[in-house]
């Protein structure tokens, strides 16, 4: 038996028949009127909330004005309500309407009996084999995406340019905030040719004037420990960059972003939001600007926003995912869904950014072993961050009772707690998340840190709880981390790491 021949027979044959099956059910069903693609795409609208041209064509893949021809028909048939929003006149937004709503129904009828049918044939075992081989394939055939982008290149962590300055291992080491990556951590990364992050959330902590001065006490430790990184590996041979991780919502980012290009940072890496003035404050600096985003559409966002305004397109982007430590750039009931997309997700950005050939695409969230690293590649990463791998390292600056919270965790204490700035966060539970969990410990005092946290509203003061942590009081304190935490079992060096990922 010729083998690739029959495959390739079943392959075409199976797409073929699943797709006439389909056409005659829809067919055959005397009340629609509808083609195919007009009943995925009334699928895509689906049955719930109203949504935006703009999300729908994104489920689609298609462009706004492709669907908009669609709309009109189904409009007319009457499947689909069109709408202004009474908020926002210019925001049109489309819903199924009782008629939309059955074929959905139908067509969804359909797939499951379909599914059954197939599964009634087969016992547990074969249906087992059936699964992963057809995720397999899938996977494959997902892969294939990548490589008409990439190329046939092998897969591996190759050094990335980004104009005049190199990153000889594309690891970067993961912004934590508070006190968690300093110079120590980052240099330490530098050093073994990866990009070491310096957080810049509330960094001057440990200055004597920061309750009564913050600004300044911020600044002062953020350019003190950017000077002290640079400094420390300055006359190392194959060295990496040194980056400041700075987050949009922070009050006084602008004057942040202007002490990290004074103090000669490599580049600026930054979300929680989007940095849209990013390109602006840095003006005509060399460093390098890099935001993170969590979803193509963000990515497509944020490359669409700096080039029309400022002609400028990012270093790199970073995409982070929702298995990430610390505040995530996602929904509560958004995690579940976005880890199962967050391959597919990759490859999305990556065909994203497909013509900026200059702008590398950095991956992190859940990435821990050589394997993952392996895998975020295969999808189009060009390099990873890591963040909770590095805590239980020698050169994390943070307190060891914060390393020891991370080496004593199991599985079910990793928990994602909601965050005064209105985000999720992940962390570790301590005896300060359970008393959170069980009502509102009010701020004691409010520097107003963070601008969409209000002290009169705010559950806690996440400021305290995770100065307490980093300080080692893990009672008081907050522990960020990210899904992997219960996975340390030692502390390493950050060469160890290097070592391990790069063999
Ligand atoms: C303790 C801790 C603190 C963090 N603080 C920040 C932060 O201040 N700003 C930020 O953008 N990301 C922060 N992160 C996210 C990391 O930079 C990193 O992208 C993420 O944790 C990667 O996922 P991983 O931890 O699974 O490797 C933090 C993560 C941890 C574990």
């Amino acid at each position: 038996m010729d083998i690739t021949k029959k495959l390739d027979d079943i392959l075409v044959s199976l797409f073929n028949s699943v797709l006439k099956m389909e056409e005659n059910a829809i067919k055959n069903s005397s009340k629609h009127n509808l083609s195919i693609t007009e009943v995925h795409t009334l699928a895509a609208i689906g049955a719930g909330k109203a949504k935006t041209m703009t999300q729908v064509a994104a489920r689609l893949k298609i462009s706004v004005s492709t669907l908009t021809i669609a709309i009109n028909k189904l409009v007319d048939k009457k499947y689909v309500n069109r709408f202004r929003i009474p908020e926002d006149r210019r925001i049109v937004k489309i819903e199924l309407t009782e008629e939309g709503a059955c074929a959905v129904r139908e067509h969804e009828e359909f797939h499951r009996k379909m599914i059954e049918d197939v599964l009634s044939e087969l016992n547990e075992k074969e249906q087992g084999i059936l699964v992963q081989s057809l995720d397999n394939l899938h996977d494959f055939f997902k892969r294939q995406r990548v490589k008409a982008i990439k190329g046939d290149a092998p897969i591996g962590l190759t050094p990335l340019v980004l104009g005049d300055l190199t990153i000889p291992v594309p690891i970067f080491q993961g912004g934590m905030g508070i006190g968690v990556s300093l110079s120590g951590l980052a240099s330490a990364v530098a050093k073994c040719g990866g990009v070491g992050v310096i957080s810049a959330a509330q960094i001057g902590f440990m200055e004597p004037d920061f309750y009564t001065n913050p600004k300044e006490a911020n600044a002062r430790a953020l350019a003190r420990n950017i000077r002290e990184a640079k400094a420390a590996i300055e006359n190392v041979p194959g060295k990496g960059l040194i980056a400041v991780n700075l987050m949009c919502a922070s009050r006084n980012y602008d004057e942040f972003v202007e002490t990290a290009v004074k103090a000669g940072v490599d580049m600026i890496i930054s979300g929680a939001g989007l940095p849209t003035a990013l390109p602006g404050l840095v003006k005509d600096s060399k460093v390098k600007i890099v935001p993170i985003v969590s979803s193509a559409r963000a990515a497509a966002l944020i490359v669409k926003s700096w080039t029309k305004k400022y002609n400028r397109v990012p270093d790199a982007i970073l995409f982070e995912g929702p298995k990430a430590g610390g505040h995530l750039g996602f929904k509560e009931e958004q995690l579940e869904d976005a880890q199962e997309h967050f391959y597919e997700t990759i490859m999305e950005i990556k065909e994203e950014i497909e013509d900026l050939p200059d702008c590398p695409l950095i991956v992190a969230g859940g990435i821990y072993t050589k394997e993952d690293v392996q895998k975020a590649l295969a999808y189009g990463a060009d390099g990873v961050q890591l963040g909770t791998r590095f805590v239980t390292t020698e050169e994390c600056d943070v307190h060891p009772n914060f390393k020891q919270a991370y080496l004593d965790a199991g599985e079910d204490d990793i928990i994602v707690i909601k965050s005064p700035v209105g985000m999720p966060g992940r962390a570790i539970r301590t005896p300060f998340s359970d008393r959170v969990e069980a009502g509102r410990i009010p701020p004691e005092k409010c520097n107003r840190c963070l601008i969409p946290c209000k002290a009169e509203e705010a559950p806690y003061c996440i400021t305290q709880a995770l100065i307490n942590a980093a300080k080692g009081d893990i009672e008081n304190g907050l522990v960020f981390s990210g899904s992997n935490a219960y996975r340390a079992e030692k502390i390493e060096t950050v060469a160890d790491i290097f070592r391990e990922l790069t063999s």
